[in-house]
């Protein structure tokens, strides 16, 4: 019989857990997934650069608000938005809250936490993510404010000689770290280990290596005693080296991503969803269309919580221009629908929009 000096003590409480999982499960509910919207200034400024718009707080505001009063039925597609944290304090030209506008969709608001990829010494040019200090006050605050998930990336990078020993467990355990601290605060967390796409590496190779960081992802989150029914994990998909000669189909993809997904992450997790890692818009939707229609054991939810490929097409149309607000949100319906549809593998292709088939990669991308 246990004692109340056994050592398996319970981390968090019944109804915590129960909060926890409802969270993750609604994210991952049927024909949905998530609207990766947490660009840092730096980030978003790029983009901006791409239409010849300036970077000031107002613009950042003013794009938010237009994916944001996108028609009411793209909660049919979208039930999260990771939020960048000055776009979590900021409100709709009629002074509404972004957080309240979402909520009033029936989209989930989540919160992007870490503070940046930084050098990790000691290694060949690797990284690791900074921001657990006061990550606990932090997290309270965005639960506080309607906040329902966080998210934080890592990034591991494929080379000879990486990623190392060194940076696959730093990476892996800070980022249980995080996980065990969101959900002490009753926010699901988004683990999110990307393995980037740079480089001339065969899918095989992608593929290893995948399984090798989420080997290590795994461990450390139940050395942190981390509820997995409680989190989602955000890989990339397996897709060889963005410079590699060799091409594949959606299909070797899939079945590399499947594998890789089947060997090293628990049943046990609420859900997978993927970034796009700059796949072309209609590249990632095609992948997850094909993951989705897999023949193999699929014991998770897999669908998508895209940057890059829900807003190459919405910027461009938008063009920094009011009178083409509607037009933009069109191609954010369009492009969400699509990957609703790609979540249950029923995707009939041909959703390209005005950046449809333009690759999105980004060299050693940062967010
Ligand atoms: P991309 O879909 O643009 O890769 O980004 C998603 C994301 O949130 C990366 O952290």
């Amino acid at each position: 019989m246990a004692s109340s000096s056994s050592r398996f003590q319970q981390y968090l409480s019944p109804e915590k857990e129960d909060e926890l999982r409802k969270i993750a499960n609604t994210i991952v509910s049927k024909r949905r997934g998530i609207l990766a919207a947490d660009e840092s200034v730096a980030t978003i400024g790029k983009r901006f650069d791409t239409i010849g718009l300036t970077n000031t707080e107002e613009n950042r505001r003013k794009y938010r608000e237009l994916l944001f009063s996108t028609d009411n039925s793209i909660a049919d597609s979208i039930s999260g938005v990771i939020l960048f944290d000055e776009t979590f304090r900021q409100s709709a030209s009629d002074g509404t809250p972004f957080v309240k506008v979402l909520q009033n969709k029936g989209i989930i608001p989540g919160i992007k936490v870490d503070k940046g990829v930084v050098p990790l010494a000691g290694t060949l040019n690797e990284c690791t993510t900074q921001g657990l200090d006061g990550l606990s006050e932090r997290c309270a605050e965005y639960k506080k404010g309607g906040c329902g998930f966080a998210k934080w990336r890592c990034v591991l990078k494929i080379s000879d000689h990486t990623p190392s020993y060194q940076a696959m467990i730093e990476n892996a355990n800070v980022l249980a770290r995080y996980a065990s601290i969101c959900q002490q605060n009753g926010l699901v967390p988004i683990v999110e280990p990307e393995v980037l796409p740079d480089g001339t590496h065969d899918l095989q190779t992608a593929q290893r290596v995948t399984e090798e960081v989420l080997a290590f992802q795994y461990k450390a989150l139940a050395d942190h005693h981390v509820f997995l029914e409680g989190t989602l994990l955000k890989p990339n998909m397996v897709t060889a080296g963005q410079s590699c000669t060799k091409k594949y189909t959606s299909q070797d993809i899939a079945r590399a991503t499947v594998e890789a997904l089947n060997r090293t992450v628990p049943p046990a997790v609420a859900g997978i969803t993927f970034l796009s890692g700059g796949q072309s818009e209609e590249d990632a939707t095609l992948n997850l269309n094909a993951i989705n229609q897999y023949p193999g054991r699929k014991p998770w939810p897999l669908t998508f919580s895209y940057g890059r490929a829900l807003q190459a097409s919405v910027i461009k149309a938008w063009g920094g221009k009011d009178a083409n607000i509607k037009a933009a949100q069109e191609e954010l319906l369009k492009r969400a629908r699509a990957n609703g549809a790609a979540a249950v593998g029923e995707y009939q292709g041909g959703a390209a929009g005005a950046a449809g088939g333009q690759s999105l990669f980004v060299a050693n991308h940062s967010y």
